[in-house]
């Protein structure tokens, strides 16, 4: 599991094993929004301010997803214990 901190929400949330961040968000109340949710469409795209995410998805080209600055909360994880999200 992984901790997801929401920078303008003031909330810090956990997402276990079996788990995607949007489920965890949705499930806190937390209005976010989605499409395919299978990390193809970027409707879910969220800004990473700190933390270094695990990119699941087949929408951002490789730069972006080195960059480190973003991510689909669909279907992507962390590789850092901690992501601090632009939510
Ligand atoms: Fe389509 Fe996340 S909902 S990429």
């Amino acid at each position: 599991s992984f901790t997801v901190e929401l920078a303008r929400s003031a909330l810090t949330l956990e997402v276990p094993a079996g788990r995607t961040i949007l489920e965890v968000l949705r499930e806190n109340g937390v209005e976010a929004p989605s499409s395919c949710e299978q990390g193809a469409c970027g409707t879910c795209l969220t800004k990473v301010l700190e933390g270094t995410p695990d990119h699941q998805d087949v929408y951002l080209n490789e730069t972006e997803k080195q960059a480190n600055a973003s991510m689909l909360t669909c279907v992507s994880r962390s590789l850092s214990d901690k992501l601090v999200l632009d939510i």
